[in-house]
């Protein structure tokens, strides 16, 4: 059985691509930001998914704004570096995992959600920067990535809980495919940005390290939150952070802050980036007074009872 092992959320600015294109790393500068990414490039190392799904979003590179999918999944062998005005990036060709993609779209959407179907697409800074910035620079990425392309450039954009349902389908499809595969999931964008207009520049650090210590304990909360405090709090850009709570809902609802980063500014934009993990299979069969590898002995014979089961729904985040 295929299994999410953990989460990785980190900002995509463009200009942290531009910076390794041209060799830019070592100015003080970009220092700053890359080093933050030293101690997760050494966990991913030691980590070694056997596949990843980037949750991105496009920014006009693949679908021009004539038509933007809400939900787009990725089910190509691979997709090739876009051209965002200045030639492709010298980065690696990603390659996707057509069979588990597959078998993701066919899940989420008998689950009710009805995403795109995408056989042919190029990624752009959105997807290729966080790669980088996890894995380096290598000749060719480690491991296949399913790109799952979100989005927040054309109003309106998903809400936040929607984004957290489809992070628990995307779970429960997974955890039914059924090669052992690990696979880690990229929630990326944000933090606080905001590029035109009167308050481009804004930056809101109160609100970001809310956000990210709401994401590993409290990311109901955050899946109520509505677009128009995104907008007010984070700055237009960061409605970005709504593509961070598919990775959180993709995870288990308890884990374990592994790393976490923050500096002000790179580019326009507050960088933020946190590694959550799932807690191992034992510990939380453990957790919940079970015996390792074995299904709780008590509910195992048990049909749920009506009871049972509206107290399981109303553990189901509701509303915005
Ligand atoms: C910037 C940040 C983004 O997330 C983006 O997509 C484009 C530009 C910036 O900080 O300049
Ligand atoms: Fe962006």
């Amino acid at each position: 059985m295929a299994r999410i092992i953990a989460g990785v959320a980190s900002s995509h600015v463009p200009a942290i691509g531009a910076a390794i294109d041209n060799h830019r790393t070592e100015e003080p500068y970009w220092k700053r930001v890359f080093s933050g990414f030293e101690k997760s490039k050494e966990w991913m190392a030691k980590a070694k998914p056997d596949v990843c799904i980037a949750v991105y979003n496009d920014h006009a590179s693949a679908f021009s704004v004539e038509f933007v999918p809400t939900f787009a999944l990725g089910c190509a062998a691979e997709f090739p570096p876009a051209d965002e005005g200045w030639g492709p990036r010298p980065v690696p060709v990603v390659k996707g995992h057509p069979e588990l993609a597959a078998h993701i779209a066919q899940s989420v959407i008998l689950d009710e959600f009805d995403l795109t179907v995408v056989n042919k697409m190029e990624v752009d800074h959105g997807l290729t920067v966080p790669l980088n910035l996890l894995f380096g620079s290598p000749k060719e990425w480690p491991c296949p990535v399913i790109p799952l392309a979100v989005n927040v450039v054309l109003y309106p954009p998903p809400t936040g809980h929607r984004c957290f349902m489809l992070g628990r389908a995307i779970r429960k499809a997974v955890e039914s495919y059924p090669e052992d595969l690990r696979v880690v999931v990229f929630g990326t964008g944000g933090m606080s940005h905001q590029i035109s207009g009167p308050r481009a520049g804004l930056i809101n650090k109160k609100f970001d390290t809310a956000f990210l210590d709401n994401l590993t304990k409290d990311p109901a909360k955050l899946a109520r939150m509505p677009h128009v405090e995104y907008m007010r709090e984070a700055g237009a850009e960061g409605i970005e952070m709504v593509m961070w709570l598919v990775m959180r809902g993709a995870l288990d609802d308890k884990v374990d802050e592994v790393y976490r980063f923050y500096t002000v500014p790179a580019s326009n934009t507050a960088v933020g980036h946190i590694i959550l993990a799932n807690r191992p299979r034992a510990a939380r069969h453990r957790a919940g007074a079970h015996k390792a590898g074995k299904r709780p002995t008590a509910r195992k014979t048990k049909t749920p009872t009506k009871r049972a089961a509206a107290r399981a729904k109303a553990v189901v985040i509701r509303g915005r």
